[in-house]
């Protein structure tokens, strides 16, 4: 059955082969995914810029260029991974949040597309470039969307992006330094299932757009809902699609002139293609609930903690699904690190075949803000990655060793 391999490797010789915790990426998946998106969008002018925050390996950064996928970095060093993976300038977006100049002025000179996300730094690119280099703007369209409140970045009180309501002052510096907007940016949040959301998002920033006049480009961001269980609600895809390049198409006949629309999703291009492996080393039987204990924990893969995500978990190792218990999964750090969260964002248990200790415990949707945000909490080792590439296991980052915790160590005397 499928959901006990990848592109017929047995998760379980995966586990064998390199060991366990390990991130296993399907590009199959991820090709899948942005074939979805460019359909959804076919009939308009579509550029998919991949917002790699949410998976830096450069085995996936060079997968997303070889499907004619750009890129959206946050950090310089997102940035140079990027061109590691061999993109140029041209094709990398630049949207930090609350950056010194200096990065700004890093991306610039390396030709990025740079979204410009406060009226200081606007100030700033105005008078550093004046009408030498295009640059983007990100609004904030004061518009509720996203899963949960630490991932909506568009609403009222969200740090990013500059307020729409303050049109007049962004107008105000871009005449002053005869500035080149090229397009403008708004990103609603993470886990939008609402294509209201979105196309409020979008009416907010197109309504503005008549107000610049070199516009090339319009970048709605990322946030599409992907499933993290049977059944669960996502952004339809087809419908907002439809919706969203209707109003393109109908803003850009009447700007007079056909504009690019971007996109950068995360989440939707890589997170489904992920699965977490970890062994079981321990199952203990409490009175009051029993606890599956694995070789890992919020070091490794943080979402369930930090936002109550649920992550589907199931016994790779037992196929036989008639006997079944209620497991609660935990990590193995030194604080609460429940894997198990139950839908409504509660930790609680799971019905799981039959575990035993030395079983491999999967976890699904790893492939995105789970080994980008892993840390060495506990002086734990971060975990290897592989990639399932035509049929092949491919291992695309080494698994830590200690040497990796005591490298920047400077030792003193005390
Ligand atoms: N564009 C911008 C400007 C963003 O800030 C983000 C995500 C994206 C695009 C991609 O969003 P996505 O398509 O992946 O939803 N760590 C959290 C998610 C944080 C998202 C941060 N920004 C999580 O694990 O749910």
């Amino acid at each position: 059955m499928s959901y006990y391999q990848i592109q017929n490797i047995k998760l379980t010789d995966l586990a064998n082969q390199f060991g366990t915790p390990l991130y296993v990426y399907d590009a199959d998946k991820i090709i899948e995914k942005i074939s979805i998106l460019r359909d959804s969008f076919k009939n308009v002018n579509l550029k998919i810029k991949y917002a790699c925050k949410a998976n830096t390996n450069l085995a996936i950064l060079k997968l997303m260029r070889k499907h004619g996928v750009e890129i959206d970095v946050v950090s310089p060093e997102e940035l140079r991974l990027a061109m590691m993976a061999g993109y140029e300038g041209s094709q990398i977006t630049f949207t930090p949040s609350g950056v010194s100049f200096d990065e700004i002025e890093l991306a610039a000179e390396l030709g990025t597309r740079i979204n410009l996300d406060n009226l200081d730094v606007l100030e700033k690119f105005g008078q550093r470039f004046g009408n030498t280099k295009g640059a983007l703007i990100r609004l904030k369209p004061h518009v509720f969307g996203g899963g949960n409140e630490k991932i909506m970045t568009a609403h009222p009180e969200s740090k990013f992006g500059i307020s729409i309501h303050q049109k007049a002052e962004i107008l105000a510096i871009v005449e002053k330094y005869d500035m080149k907007i090229i397009g403008l940016h708004q990103h609603t949040g993470s886990d939008v299932k609402n294509a209201d959301a979105f196309t409020q998002a979008a009416s907010a920033i197109l309504e503005m757009a008549f107000s610049f006049k070199d516009l090339e480009i319009i970048d709605l961001g990322g946030g599409f809902k992907v499933a993290y269980k049977d059944g669960d609600i996502v952004t339809d895809m087809q419908e907002v699609g439809e919706v969203l390049s209707n109003a393109f198409l109908d803003f850009s006949k009447k700007y007079g002139r056909e504009l690019q629309l971007w996109f950068e999703p995360g989440k939707f291009l890589v997170s489904e293609a992920g699965t977490f492996l970890t062994t079981a080393n321990t199952v203990k039987v409490d009175p009051i609930k029993t606890f599956v204990c694995v070789n890992s924990g919020l070091n490794h893969l943080g979402r369930p903690m930090m936002y109550g995500s649920y992550h589907d978990i199931f016994n790779a190792s037992n196929e036989d699904e008639s006997e079944q218990d209620e497991y609660r999964v935990v990590g193995y750090i030194c604080e609460t690190d429940t894997f198990s969260w139950t839908p409504e964002g509660k930790q609680g248990e799971r019905l799981i075949n039959k575990v035993k200790a030395g079983d491999i415990i999967a976890m699904k949707n790893a492939g995105a803000y789970c080994f980008s945000m892993a840390s060495q909490y506990n002086s734990r080792l971060l975990p290897a990655e592989v990639l399932i590439i035509n049929g092949e296991a491919k291992l695309i980052r080494k698994r830590e060793t200690f040497d990796d915790i005591v490298r920047n160590l400077v030792s003193v005397e005390v």
